[in-house]
């Protein structure tokens, strides 16, 4: 069983992955291959609306000029799908929102296939917004029909310096358990 989670940070290694790898912390004591693709340094654009991915049904983005289609392949390999978030603004980051678009409408043109596959949005936030971009990650996995594991609060770390996450303990317990629930019910959606 496999994790493929997607840090959509402008910032590399910043709050955001680490908040993710403490997921992964536990999802790798529970046996479960994790690896994090960082969208940051790596270019991908939004959606053009051209719908040629509803002509061809062929589980790929048809502009083939970015990451896009080598994210869309990872989650459909996958079995847990996270995506993670810096709040910008009160919202996602342009990259995670190019990353939903063009992910989610390949996903939907092929009779939703990333269907009961589960998902976890994860957010690093300063002071607010967080809930905001909890919400617009959510917004993905509920549509494709995939199953939202949740934790003991809402999946939001705050910090705002790279690293400054570390002194948020509530939140990096909610990232523990959200690591716990996802293991949990990956076993069981799997067994
Ligand atoms: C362009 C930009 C906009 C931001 N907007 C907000 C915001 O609206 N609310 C907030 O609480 N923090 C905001 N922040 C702070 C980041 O959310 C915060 O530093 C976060 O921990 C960064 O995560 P990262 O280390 O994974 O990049 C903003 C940061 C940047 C660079």
């Amino acid at each position: 069983m496999k994790v493929i989670a997607f840090n959509g940070s402008a910032r590399k290694d910043g709050n955001t992955a680490r908040l993710i790898n403490l997921a992964f912390e536990e999802l790798t004591r529970e046996g479960i291959e994790t690896e994090l693709l960082q969208l940051a340094g790596r270019p991908i654009h939004g959606c053009t609306a051209c719908y040629q991915c509803f002509a061809r049904r062929d589980r790929r983005c048809a502009l083939d000029d970015d990451i896009a289609n080598e994210c869309i392949a990872k989650m459909d390999g996958a079995d847990g799908i996270i995506i993670g978030s810096p709040t910008y603004f009160g919202g996602i980051t342009p990259e995670a929102k190019a990353l939903i678009d063009r992910s989610g409408m390949v996903g939907r043109a092929n009779n939703d296939m990333y269907k009961r596959k589960v998902g976890a949005g994860v957010v690093a936030v300063r002071r607010a917004g967080g809930i905001h971009v909890f919400d617009t990650i959510n917004h993905f996995f509920t549509i494709g029909q995939m199953i939202v594991v949740g934790s003991s609060y809402w999946n939001i770390g705050i910090g705002r310096n790279s690293g400054e996450v570390e002194g948020d303990e509530e939140g990096l317990k909610t990232m523990r358990d959200l690591g716990v629930n996802m293991a949990w019910l990956l076993k069981r959606l799997n067994p």
